[in-house]
């Protein structure tokens, strides 16, 4: 490791998306950071100050701080815990087949810190920053970190929970400028030591314990994801009544008590996190003895949205079999190649279902969207499924377009090509194209929670 700073820096482990962002932003803030992940080809890129991933803003970042020497990397765990006094975990939490979060990688992290800092005693912090159930930081974490230390918890070591509440494409604005810093805490070092290391955030920073913490998240994540379901929901009440249900929600929004923001109608809400975590959840509560009506309708809600796109261009059609359809933007949100849980995959099964022919396209995530794919899709259904190299070459031959990501390409192509439509129609389930230009150039539009007013 290059010129090691010694004993208070702040450790990151686990280098994903969040993990590199919450180091940068600390580096920003002054601090010294040492980030380790078990990942070679990753540590190999960020010790030559390249970003591995791309989130406007990270690369920039990276750079600067490995260069003036205040972001470096650790060859080794031992390395890590020798530099720092303080060690945020960011290592992912995956779904397991039930719905649970698979907590292997983060099991696998404390072993590794708590060994090294049996090697390495002195007091230190430990904070959980991966999004973990209810109870996890203190019930799991904790006493697999007092096992493997053969320390006691609060004079050995402390733990900490410190949830993430980034958004992928803004992520490094997002923790540079985090709207509120929860941390879950439990002795009054803990929150001295992280309350000093997010001072020079100018954020509130709420202090609960490591359990209440870890509540905030799912229930902040499952809290935005109901408020699409709803948006979803109300639209299609919208699009019975002959109204359009964007500016009914712009009114909605208008009381303070509601607010405007995440109340857009369309396909559905993807991602890595919504449903992962509502899963999660919910399967956290049914092992508590509790029902989740709510959260559950949140995602019955969510999986219906995205068929019910289909269900507008079969109606508007006269029926999908036979039909060639372009579907448009395959990433879960623009600006991003992420296609985790994209709506684009239901819209494609619900497509392949009708027994419509497919032409995809998308100006980044043509690939990962390909290996998202259930193993052996594309070569099952033979040649209904097909990836154009551009939008126009998924326009032309195809009978409809179906948007299901508003990419600002989309916007920008001339009202013309949407004209290479055989059957002159778009159904556009973001808002994304100028409804009144498609009229005069002779193009249908139809979209999410657009009745005929
Ligand atoms: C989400 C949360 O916004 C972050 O605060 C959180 O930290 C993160 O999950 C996480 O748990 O790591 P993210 O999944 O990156 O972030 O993306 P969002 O911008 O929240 O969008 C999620 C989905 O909801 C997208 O598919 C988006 O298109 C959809 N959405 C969002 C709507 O359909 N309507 C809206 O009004 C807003």
């Amino acid at each position: 490791m290059k010129r090691p700073p010694q004993g208070r820096a702040i450790g990151v482990v686990g280098l994903g998306y969040v993990g590199i962002a919450t180091a940068v932003s600390f580096a920003n803030s002054g601090k010294k950071v040492v980030g380790y992940d078990v990942d070679d080809e990753r540590m190999m890129s960020l010790k030559k100050g390249k970003a591995p991933i791309f989130e406007p803003g990270l690369s920039e970042l990276v750079s600067r701080h490995v260069k003036n020497g205040r972001l470096s990397f650790a060859d080794s765990v031992d390395d890590l815990i020798g530099a720092c006094n303080v060690i945020f975990i960011a290592v992912p939490t995956p779904s397991a087949k039930d719905g649970t979060i698979d907590l292997s990688f983060l099991k696998q992290a404390a072993q590794d810190l708590g060994y090294a800092q049996s090697r390495n005693p002195g007091w230190r912090l430990f904070v959980v920053k991966s999004t973990v159930v209810p109870g996890t930081t203190m019930n799991d974490f904790a006493p697999t970190m007092a096992k493997c230390t053969g320390g006691t918890l609060g004079t050995g070591f402390s733990v900490a929970s410190n949830p993430e509440f980034l958004a992928e494409g803004t992520m490094v604005e997002d923790a540079l400028h985090p709207p509120r810093i929860v941390i879950g805490i439990t002795d009054e070092k803990s929150e001295k030591l992280l309350k000093s290391i997010y001072a020079g955030f100018h954020s509130k920073v709420v202090v609960l314990s490591p359990t209440a913490a870890e509540l905030v998240k799912y229930a902040s994540n499952s809290m935005l994801a109901t408020r699409v379901s709803f948006a979803n929901e109300i639209s299609r009440m919208a699009e019975k009544a002959g109204v359009d249900v964007y500016p009914v929600l712009d009114a909605v929004g208008m009381d303070p008590r509601i607010g405007g923001k995440f109340m857009r109608a369309g396909p559905g809400f993807g991602g890595s996190c919504f449903t992962k975590d509502i899963k999660a959840l919910i399967a956290w509560a049914k092992a508590s003895g509790l029902e989740t009506s709510l959260i559950s309708a949140t995602l019955d809600v969510n999986d219906r949205q995205a068929r019910h796109v289909v269900d507008l261009a079969r109606e508007s059609t006269g029926g999908l079999k036979g039909k060639r359809v372009a579907l448009l933007g395959l990433s879960f949100k623009p600006d991003t190649s992420d296609t985790r849980d994209s709506r684009a995959y239901t819209i494609v099964e619900e497509l392949l279902w009708q027994e419509a022919t497919v032409s995809l396209y998308d100006p980044v995530a043509v690939e990962n969207f390909r290996r998202g794919l259930p193993h052996g899709v594309a070569d099952e259904i033979g040649g209904r499924l097909f990836f154009a190299s551009s939008l126009k070459e998924a326009l032309r031959g195809s009978d409809i377009a179906i948007i299901q990501c508003d990419w600002e390409e989309f916007r920008r192509t001339p009202t013309a090509n949407w004209k290479l439509l055989k059957d002159k129609l778009v159904v556009d389930s973001r808002r994304t194209l100028d409804r009144k230009a498609l009229a005069r150039n002779g193009v249908r539009y139809v979209s999410v929670g657009l009745g005929l007013d």
